[in-house]
């Protein structure tokens, strides 16, 4: 399998910013947006300009500020959608209209109230509308994952033929498994027409706890562009989580050879900041950003860390932007909490250990995990002057 180049579309400030408790000011979302740069997301959406007057002002700010990344807007394939998103990023150095509407018949009856004919139309006047904008445009066909696939397929010839760059197949629901959306991939690539001239998108929920592993089966199929939030949040149970993808093609690239332009060591400080902008905290053990993924509290486990970190660290918390890892708490040894004193510059004797260990379990006993600070603390207290 050769290396190829992977397309990361973050989607923190649409997707994940109309989820409960995600809000946030214009101020704000251009703040985020300029660490997505830093991040170095290819693709940036930026909000669902119809919704609000806000999500517009924040869509044109965002789109005349940042200038390396992709900017994207979201509208419905309805004529008023597309000329707002229009005129909105045209402002932006690199502008992309994202244009969608559903395509399961659930979606089509029940929502939408429109036979499968009245959404194929839409399709193809609202795609090439928007080419009048822009050359770069992006269709999705919501719920795809639970449409029927030959509709599917035409409504894809349909988008392409009209001028669309990207095409997007959302799992909206988080209903697919990862075997389940490579064949689906697979299927449509395989049946519509100049498949080979545009990029496939996967855009996966994480109803089931599977919108990573979705992703990157999507991707072994040959999706190259992977549509994703910081923290995983979205609608729901959230998003595909960027990090989690991210950090999947660097720790396995024996099995997933794919490049993407991110810098991960900047992966710790954008979550941290949507954490702190949204004051939403992330869950403790989330992988890669959660305050405990690179924790090693048991004993054993900390006594191997100490002699190889590769026992039982798959990737360095360095590599995220993550510092400093180490917490004593019950479960570490003697052995752990000794390294840690020498590696603060304390040189204990055996009787000083057993002092300042005795304190650690103290601690750990009242409910609290020793960081280097509470050592610090400790070690002055304990020792004698
Ligand atoms: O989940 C979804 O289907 C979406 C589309 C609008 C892209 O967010
Ligand atoms: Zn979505």
């Amino acid at each position: 399998m050769s290396t190829d180049r992977l397309f990361i579309f973050d989607t923190t400030l649409r997707d994940g910013e109309q989820a409960p408790g995600f809000s946030l000011r214009t101020e704000q979302k251009l703040r985020l947006a300029r660490q997505l740069e830093a991040l170095g997301v290819d693709i940036m959406e930026v909000g669902f300009p119809v919704a609000s007057e806000d999500d517009s002002r924040a869509v044109k700010l965002i789109a005349q500020e940042v200038r390396e990344p992709v900017v994207a807007a979201l509208g419905r394939c309805v004529p008023g959608d597309i000329d707002l998103v229009g005129d909105l990023v045209r402002h932006a150095a690199r502008p992309r209209i994202h244009t969608f509407i559903a395509t399961s018949d659930l979606h089509l009856e029940h929502k939408l109230r429109m036979s499968r004919e009245e959404c194929q139309r839409a399709v193809a006047s609202c795609v090439a509308q928007a080419r009048d904008y822009t050359d770069d445009v992006e269709f999705s066909a919501e719920d795809a994952i639970r449409s029927d696939m030959d509709f599917l397929c035409r409504v894809v010839d349909t988008a392409i033929a009209a001028g669309a760059t990207t095409i997007n197949l959302p799992d909206t629901v988080g209903y697919s498994v990862p075997s389940e959306i490579a064949v689906f991939f697979r299927t449509v690539m395989a049946r519509v027409s100049d498949a080979d001239g545009v990029v496939f998108s996967a855009h996966c929920h994480d109803d089931l706890g599977l919108a990573a592993a979705n992703s990157l089966a999507a991707v072994l199929a040959g999706v190259r562009q992977l549509e994703c939030t910081i923290n995983g949040i979205g609608e729901r149970a959230g998003n595909a989580s960027l990090e989690e993808i991210v950090m999947a093609t660097r720790v396995r690239r024996d099995l997933l050879p794919f490049d993407t332009r991110i810098d991960t060591t900047e992966l710790f400080r954008t979550s941290q900041l949507l954490t702190e902008l949204t004051g939403e905290p992330v869950q403790a053990n989330k992988a890669i950003v959660g305050r405990n993924a690179f924790a090693h509290e048991a004993g054993i486990h900390q006594h191997g860390m100490l002699r190889d970190r590769r026992t039982y660290e798959i990737m360095s918390p360095e590599d995220v932007g993550v510092q400093s890892t180490l917490v004593l708490g019950k479960h570490s040894g003697r052995h752990a909490v000794g390294k840690r004193c020498e590696e603060l510059g304390y040189e204990l004797s055996r009787s000083e250990l057993d002092r300042v260990y005795r304190a650690v379990i103290a601690m750990a006993d009242r409910g609290k995990a020793a960081a280097d600070q509470d050592l610090e603390e400790i070690l002055q207290r304990t020792r004698p002057d």
